[in-house]
């Protein structure tokens, strides 16, 4: 059941529909799809209910059109340390620029999705409504703030939305937290987040070379009697568990027995505290929520103390587990259910689609580097690309999903050139977009820029790009592998030796394509295509921040960064 109707009780005539419908505006800006796939779930529900809806993705929005509004409804996700997602910043800077106008006759309500694990949590949902409610808006119902396993309080925010702006409460559907899910994922599946699909294994290689400081896990997972599909630029959710040793440490560390019997979900399902530590929650991540509870279930902890110092906390935030808490705060005589009962659910790990459907029909394949590391006098995991590295092998199955990205899609004009920039890992979406040109036989010329350390060792699907140009699929590549010579040099370097030809190919109509490491190489090849516009387009740096971002507002500029 994808929607609850709560029918109307027997004796009560049903409330008309209001004579003149109420205009509603629901915006969103998304950076991985979650925020879009919420606000299509809610713009559905607005309708049933006799509402005149508007949907806009925030980069498709005009500001001008700000004051004629006079019912918003805003879904927006906090990126990195507290900014928005791309699609979001121009509405973001206009709202807290002098440009904004008074917006005394709005209504308004946000739902913020983020992290509790960041320091800015939810921060771009706190602007936006901490700056209408400055420009004169009111509240509608008070903005929701949503950690990872957002679904509940998403569909919570929506009913009191629903409520709130239909006159006839009594018949407002009613939106349960499986719809919202649903609405997030795919829609002819019956998979999704909640209903993940066990993917068995086919294939877990590692495509770096002997001698590498890299691993690269390339996976082929079988899609097979799932239904689920997904077009290039599509991400794949992957259910992690938590490294054995780390979860042991921690039995050992509380005093536990690894076969106590605790709760892990509302159903009330019972397995060992093991297996939940193992599975079911997050022990990886320190969260101001989790540690406040223990806090309270510790008093004698120094956890109380901890919270009190601000600076303290993020850095025991930024560096710590669980078992760091345990060892450095003197946790102790919590028993297990309790302890277990304050914790996240175990996130899923979002990863950039490596395949075209069309190309492997009912697979799906991810490129993942492997997190290894050492802080604090032990050993550290990334958690889902160390249980792929180390605990996956084929035969196996991993629960999945299919996350849509509105934000990173092929341009539809199968004609229209494309520039990717996509350095380590972030080249896996670009081995599914020239797939797809491929088995489309799209003309469009394609450019890759591609970089890592070595290149006889971190040539990420090599051969595959030399046959791929060699057919002509890929019109140009060029490489930039930075520890091979004495001097440096990454990708934004090859773009700017091109800076001619590349600049013809945009005055073309190319689209732009960033993936992989967003603080240092995005940030770098942002400058880089400014400089480039600057030099060849004779523009000032102002107009070439201008191009830009209309490049971005006109989809021509995409990015999918991490
Ligand atoms: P480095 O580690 O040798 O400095 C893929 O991870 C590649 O990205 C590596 O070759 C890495 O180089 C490189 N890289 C590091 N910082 C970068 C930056 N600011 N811009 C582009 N590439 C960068």
């Amino acid at each position: 059941g994808v929607v609850q109707q709560t029918a109307p009780s027997a004796g009560v005539t049903p409330a008309s529909t209001p004579a003149v419908s109420k205009e509603v505006t629901v915006l969103f800006g998304s950076q991985t799809g979650n925020s879009s796939g919420l606000s299509k779930k809610l713009a559905k529900k607005l309708e049933e209910q006799g509402l005149h809806v508007t949907l806009s993705a925030m980069g498709d929005f005009k500001p001008n059109g700000l004051k004629k509004i006079e019912n918003l409804l805003i879904i927006v996700s906090t990126h990195g340390e507290g900014e928005p997602p791309d699609n979001a910043i121009p509405l973001h800077e206009f709202l807290h620029s002098k440009r904004a106008p008074k917006l005394d006759g709005l209504s308004y309500s946000v739902l913020a999705l983020g992290d509790t694990s960041y320091e800015f949590f939810c921060k771009t949902g706190k602007d936006f409504d901490i700056r209408l409610q400055e420009l004169g808006g009111t509240a509608i119902v008070p903005r929701v703030d949503c950690d990872v396993d957002f679904d509940e309080a998403a569909a919570e925010w929506m009913n009191d939305v629903l409520a709130s702006l239909s006159s006839t409460p009594a018949a407002a559907g009613t939106v349960t937290s499986e719809a919202v899910v649903a609405a997030v994922s795919s829609d002819e599946s019956e998979f999704n987040r909640t209903n993940p699909f066990k993917a068995e294994v086919l294939e877990n290689l590692n495509l770096n070379g002997r001698g590498s400081d890299r691993e690269t896990r390339h996976i082929e997972l079988s899609l097979e009697g799932s239904n689920l599909d997904y077009e290039p630029g599509d991400s794949l959710g992957v259910f992690p568990e938590n490294h054995p040793r780390l979860v042991d440490e921690l039995i050992t560390a509380m005093g536990w027995n690894a076969d106590e019997r605790v709760t892990v979900n509302k159903a009330g399902d019972q397995v060992s505290v093991r297996e939940a530590l193992l599975r079911y929650f997050e022990i990886t991540a320190v969260t101001k929520p989790v540690v406040e509870q223990l806090a309270k279930l510790n008093p004698g902890s120094g956890l109380a103390a901890l919270l009190a110092d601000d600076s303290e906390f993020r850095t025991v935030m930024n560096s710590c587990d669980l078992l760091d808490l345990v060892h450095d705060y003197g946790l102790k005589g919590i028993p297990a259910a309790s302890f277990v009962a304050v914790l996240r659910k175990i996130p899923a790990r979002l990863y950039s689609i490596a395949s075209s459907s069309k190309s492997f029909p009912d697979e799906v394949h991810l490129t993942v580097r492997t997190v290894r590391y050492e802080s604090r006098g032990r050993e550290r995991y990334g958690v889902c690309s160390v249980h792929l590295a180390e605990r996956v092998e084929s035969g196996d199955a991993l629960p999945v999903f299919i996350q849509q990205n509105p934000n990173f899609k092929l341009p539809e004009n199968p004609d229209t050139p494309i520039i990717m920039v996509g350095p380590g890992t972030g080249v896996a979406p670009f081995r599914s977009f020239i797939g797809e040109r491929e088995e489309t036989g799209a003309e469009g010329k394609t450019w890759l820029f591609y970089g890592d350390q070595h290149f006889s060792t971190d040539f990420l699907y090599q051969t595959e790009w030399q046959r791929w140009l060699k057919d002509g699929v890929l019109t140009k590549m060029d490489v930039a592998f930075s520890r091979d010579a004495e001097e440096k040099v990454y990708v934004q370097h090859r773009m700017l030796e091109h800076s001619k030809e590349l600049y013809q190919w945009l005055q073309e109509g190319a689209s732009v394509y960033i993936c992989g490491d967003e603080k240092r190489m995005a940030h770098d090849v942002h400058a880089a295509l400014a400089t480039i516009l600057e030099q060849e387009g004779g523009l000032t740096p102002e107009q070439a921040a201008e191009y830009l971002t209309r490049l971005q507002q006109e989809k021509r500029y995409q990015r999918d960064v991490y």
